[in-house]
């Protein structure tokens, strides 16, 4: 039996959900795998702050060096959250010989190379499972089960929050400040929503993902980002009439070496496998050229799913010998230089405009598009209101740049009254 000593960075959701697997799993991981993982001590913020876990008041403490200096500790396991301190936390327990698992996908996405070239330094571990899509084991599946495999496309629901916000919206009716309103209230949302419904924590997530997924790093800088807090019900009644639902989708794709990696509200066919996952569930579909299609779905946040992503990261490493496991790219702050990032993409689009109920203002429109090189696929008018009318098109694939510039010769017109919304379409 080996004693492992670690320490925690954080005791909040992801802490005490670490905390409770290795009370109530300890004992079975003992008997498996020869490890006795015992909480040495755990960083927080306020050390007289009423927890629901009590612990020892001996293992709490407010001062890193109690950890990363610790001569008993070998793994120190990060979940405060956010870029500073985490980072300088981190590089620290690795400078001083400890193997660090992480849960902050911010910090990673940010930091990598300067992290992952401190663990090489030092001879230690640095694993980062918990990182994208919580209790989903899509980390080791990226890196280990499709090594055989080009990896050439990878489509994500790696947010809870915005695909929780999104189905209420879909099923219910009610607006987005409504339901995140109510999703606050309940604890399901951030206090500061931002990074979850702007696309930030999906960017973090993506970059993460299409990095290993594509042997290079695909640097935040280079993905296109756009959230959900644009999205109306009325987009979304259109969208179900036209067989869509909206997902926030996280999409890399790669040909060659030209990569395309982003962000946004998609519209996608009701029957694609992504369309079923609702609620606050996750899900990635992966295509490799020899595995074909693939989808991993879960729990991606809640303490006892990204504690199961963080305990067998400690087991993994412990597993390790050095506790070292690395990723093929490392050392680029930047993207990777053999990678050409596309801006250029091509997709589908849905455009919902309100437009003055006149003559020839379609044609008008179909002209610009038609300039622009973006060929419409259909397009509905619904009834008019005081004079005022709503059109949607759906179009054939068109480039991206193209279809920004359509978008603003109409939006130019005197008949249009206001684009509301573009959403792109993923088959
Ligand atoms: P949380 O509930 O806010 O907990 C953060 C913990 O870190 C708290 O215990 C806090 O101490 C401590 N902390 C924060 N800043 C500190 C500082 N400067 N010095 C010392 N302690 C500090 O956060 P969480 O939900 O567990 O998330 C933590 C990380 O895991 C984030 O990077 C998040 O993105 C990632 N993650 C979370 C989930 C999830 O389901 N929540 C899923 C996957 C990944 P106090 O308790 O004293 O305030
Ligand atoms: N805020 C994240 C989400 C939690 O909503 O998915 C896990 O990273």
């Amino acid at each position: 039996m080996e004693t492992v000593k670690i320490g925690l960075l954080g005791f909040g959701n992801v802490g005490t959900g670490v905390y409770k697997i290795l009370k109530e799993n300890g004992a079975d991981i003992s008997h498996r795998d020869g490890l006795d993982i015992k909480i040495e001590k755990i960083l927080v913020r306020d050390v007289r702050k009423k927890r629901s876990i009590e612990v020892d008041e001996n293992v709490l403490t407010d001062n890193v060096d109690d950890i990363v200096k610790n001569p008993e500790i070998s793994i120190v396991a990060e979940f405060m959250g956010g870029t500073e301190p985490a980072r300088e936390y981190i590089l620290k327990a690795l400078s001083n010989g400890k193997t660090v698992v992480t849960a902050n996908k911010e910090v990673l996405a940010k930091h990598w190379p300067e992290l992952e070239k401190a663990a090489r330094a030092y001879g230690v571990g640095l694993y980062y499972e918990a990182s994208v899509a919580g209790g989903i084991p899509v980390i080791k599946v990226m890196r280990e089960s499709l090594q055989a495999n080009n990896v050439y496309e990878i489509m994500g629901i790696i947010n809870g929050t915005t695909n929780y916000i999104l189905t209420k919206m879909s099923e219910e009716g009610r607006n987005f400040a409504e339901i995140l309103a109510d999703a606050q209230q309940r604890g399901y949302a951030e206090p500061d929503p931002t990074s979850d419904v702007e696309g930030f924590d999906a960017m973090y997530k993506l970059s993460i993902l299409a990095s290993i997924g594509f042997h290079a790093r695909i640097h935040i800088d280079n993905i296109y980002r756009e959230g959900i807090s644009g999205i109306t019900v009325e987009d979304i009644n259109y969208g179900k009439e036209l067989g869509f639902a909206v997902k926030l989708l996280a999409i890399a794709k790669k040909q060659g070496t030209s990569i395309e990696a982003r962000v946004h509200p998609t519209f996608i066919p009701m029957d694609h496998p992504l369309a079923s996952v609702r609620n606050s569930y996750n899900a990635i579909f992966v295509k490799g050229d020899a595995v074909g299609n693939l989808m991993l779905y879960g729990r991606g946040a809640g303490d006892l799913p990204t504690g199961s992503a963080i305990v067998s990261d400690i087991v993994t490493a412990c597993q390790q010998k050095g506790r070292n496991l690395y990723s093929t790219f490392y050392n680029e702050d930047r993207i990777s230089p053999e990678i050409t990032m596309i801006e250029d993409w091509e997709t589908e689009f849905f455009i919902r405009l309100t437009v003055k109920d006149e003559p020839g203002v379609l044609a008008k429109i179909a002209g610009i598009f038609g300039k622009h090189d973006v060929s419409i696929a259909s397009v509905i008018q619904k009834d008019h209101n005081r004079g005022e009318v709503p059109l949607i098109f759906v179009t054939h694939k068109a480039k991206e740049l193209s279809m920004g510039k359509a978008i603003e010769d109409i939006r130019r017109l005197d008949e249009v009254i206001k684009v509301e919304n573009v959403i792109r379409v993923e088959r």
